[in-house]
């Protein structure tokens, strides 16, 4: 059975995932969800999988886009691998939705726990559990790997505090949050920003940076850039950036 897995990733945990995943998967390939591979929309293999860091307690606003547009006709076994800082919330039962629309509905689920990015704005966890995650993470990956080989199937976890995290997703609007980046005198217009925005939102212009407004807030631009040139508001000031270790830089370009 051919396996397609579909990721998208801000700072690599997901592609870290996805590629421990694919190479643990017989016959897998790994294509990126990013504004250039929207037009795909069709699964020719009968395994499919997404894998996805979990934003405002849903799924990032590309990923829902995608497979809203995806034709799921010869898919079979469907899975979703949600990575986070705390749990996977609504998006599971988000897919299976998708899924369901299309005469198809979620096979399996299965979580991983990731150091949260976010941590410039909440600092979810202490700085320990960052690198127990990190170790733990291929382990745990493997062992999905094993389950996905063999089919396996499990129910979608009930979400506690429904109306609460519903709340938390509506308010999730990430297009216009762009306007609160801007750029220290740091910045040596090198464009890496630009390179690694998944929603290709990024143009230099006069070896600046300048956000588009068709911001996924996957926060790649602040995290990557080499200067550390890039703030949000006055909140990321003197804080610490965060790309996953087992990733270059350059594998998210
Ligand atoms: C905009 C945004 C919102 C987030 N919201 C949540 C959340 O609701 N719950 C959670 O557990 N983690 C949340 N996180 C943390 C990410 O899901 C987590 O760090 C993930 O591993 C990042 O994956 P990536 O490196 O592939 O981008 C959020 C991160 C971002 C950037």
């Amino acid at each position: 059975m051919e396996t397609t897995i579909y990721y998208f990733t801000g700072t690599g945990n997901s592609l870290k995932i996805a590629k421990d995943l694919c190479e643990n998967i017989t016959n897998c390939r790994l294509i990126r969800i990013c504004k250039r591979n929207m037009n795909i929309n069709e699964v020719t293999s009968e395994r499919i999988g997404f894998v996805f860091p979990v934003y405002y307690r849903g799924l990032p606003k590309m990923v829902a886009n995608f497979i809203k547009n995806l034709d799921v006709n010869l898919g079979k076994y469907f899975f979703a691998v949600a990575n986070f800082g705390s749990y996977a919330a609504l998006t599971f039962e988000q897919i299976d939705i998708l899924l369901r629309s299309k005469g198809k509905s979620l096979s399996a689920n299965f979580s991983v726990e990731m150091p949260g990015n976010m941590w410039f704005m909440y600092y979810p966890h202490p700085k320990e559990d960052f690198i127990n995650r990190m170790n733990n993470q291929s382990r745990i990956t493997i062992n999905i790997a094993r389950m996905i080989n063999n089919n396996y199937e499990n129910n979608i976890p009930v979400i506690k505090n429904r109306y609460k995290e519903e709340k938390m997703y509506e308010d999730f609007n990430p297009n216009n949050i762009d306007e609160n980046f801007w750029v220290s005198e740091k910045c040596i217009g090198c464009g890496i920003c630009s390179n690694v925005c998944p929603a290709e939102n990024i143009e230099i212009i006069e070896a600046k940076p300048s956000w588009e407004h068709r911001c996924e807030q996957c926060l790649a631009c602040i995290h990557l850039c080499p200067q550390t040139a890039i703030e949000f508001k006055k909140d990321s000031i003197n804080k610490e950036r965060y790309k996953n270790i087992f990733v270059k830089t350059k594998d998210l370009f």
